[in-house]
């Protein structure tokens, strides 16, 4: 049931006709049995963005986003998967990490499941980022160094607030850039997480979205990330209710900072999906900037390969030739990989009762089962290229596209 193709197929079916829900519902269904919850927390998210009523979505999501079997062990839940090649645990465990409670206590902030913000506490660097030269000097240009340098800004007349919007395929970091730069910013970096959208329908959305804000505020200089921000910040001529209409202009309000001085608040938003974000988010002021976050390129793949073996024992691996085959695989595709061919390797010496390290034919068997997952999402993109790039808004994709012969 959980094969990733049928879920791909799903996907893009699903991309294509945004307004049919009950496939959009289908979808999420697989995710969650496949037991990629985040995902299906995003797509269920992006049903209620159209319909907030809709009750197979919100059944869905109370059971996505319920604390994984391992720490509530109470009979059936028989859709949970069993441990399987195909279940990435590590990833699982980060993306929820909002979600469930850590599996272990390690400090002051267990135990704070309901707060509507996080101050983010990020061991991650920006060198733990492998690739994206361009996009980390970008990054490093718009906020980074005049947060650094009071006098410089002062100098320079720079005011430091504005924001902006990385956009890519799913899997290629935008999230773990962002979470490198809350690393590098120590406390001075508030998420907003899908989870607090969601406490957002439940009631006091304005108020819990000013609050953070104002938290930002407090907290200046600061960045504020707000990821999938097109589940939030959805086109409002798609909306149908009223309630998702309000919470999109008063994300605009605060971007704008009617009530009170957003000197010092940075923006930072993701999203896999830009076209599906209202375009008043990106005037001036607001998300006026906006970064394409690509596949890695040889270089990047063979930073991330590295990044993603660094504690696993290894023999005789070839890096140039795994970098060689893994063209159009994103970050994530080449921790799944990685995750994989330790799975081999575990899974031998459990057998044979010997330990060994792992190898390059770990590898060579993974090469031929993992597959790149970038491709939906170029396929949507082409069409966006080709016939909404409004403003040249889309001018790196187009070029992108145009380079590896895909428009
Ligand atoms: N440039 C990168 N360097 C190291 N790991 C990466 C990189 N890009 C992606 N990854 C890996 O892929 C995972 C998924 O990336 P993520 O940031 O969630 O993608 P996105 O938010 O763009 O969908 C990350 O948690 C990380 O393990
Ligand atoms: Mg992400």
């Amino acid at each position: 049931m959980s094969d990733p193709s049928v879920i791909d197929s799903l996907r893009a079916a699903a991309r294509a006709r945004p307004d049919d829900l009950p496939l959009r519902v289908h979808l999420a269904e697989m995710l969650l049995r496949a037991g990629r919850s985040a995902e299906a927390i995003s797509e269920a998210a992006g049903v209620l963005a159209v319909d907030p009523q809709h009750a197979a979505a919100q059944a869905l999501m109370r059971t996505a986003i319920a604390p994984p079997a391992h720490l509530d062990p109470g009979p059936g839940s028989p859709d949970q998967p069993a441990s399987g090649a195909d279940v990435d645990w590590n990833a699982l465990e980060r993306d929820l990490a909002g979600v469930a409670l850590p599996r272990f206590a390690t400090g002051p902030e267990t135990g704070e499941a309901d707060r509507t913000f996080d101050v983010e506490r990020s061991q991650l660097r920006l060198d733990d980022v492998g690739g994206m030269a361009e996009v980390k000097k970008r990054l490093e240009m718009a906020f980074l160094a005049p947060m650094r340098n009071p006098k410089l800004r002062a100098m320079y007349g720079k005011s430091l607030r504005g924001g902006l919007l990385l956009y890519g395929p799913p899997g290629c970091g935008k999230t773990f850039l962002a979470r490198a730069v809350a690393g590098e910013m120590g406390a001075s970096f508030i998420t907003l997480s899908i989870v607090d959208v969601l406490n957002m329908w439940i009631g006091n959305s304005e108020r819990n979205l000013h609050e953070m804000f104002e938290a930002a505020r407090r907290n200046a200089p600061c960045v504020l990330f707000l990821d999938e921000i097109d589940a939030l910040g959805h086109k409002r001529s798609q909306m149908n209710s009223s309630g998702m209409r309000t919470l999109v202009n008063q994300l605009l309000a605060e971007l704008d900072g009617m009530d009170g001085d957003n000197e010092g608040v940075f923006v930072l938003a993701a999203t896999n999906a830009p076209w599906d974000v209202d375009a008043a988010l990106r005037r001036p002021g607001r998300l006026d900037r906006v970064v394409l976050v690509l596949p890695p390129d040889a270089a990047a793949r063979e930073a991330v390969l590295t990044y993603h073996l660094r504690d696993r024992p290894i023999a005789g691996i070839d890096l140039k030739r795994i970098v060689g085959a893994t063209e159009d695989f994103s970050g994530a595709d080449l921790a799944h990989l990685c995750e994989t061919a330790a799975e081999y390797a575990m899974h031998d010496s459990i057998t044979t009762g010997e330990i060994r390290m792992i190898e390059q034919r770990d590898f060579d068997r993974s090469l031929r089962e993992v597959r790149p997952s970038t491709a939906p999402w170029f396929a949507t993109s082409r069409n966006v290229a080709l016939f909404a790039n409004e403003g040249g808004l889309y001018d790196d994709l187009a070029a992108y596209l145009k380079k590896r012969k895909l428009l």
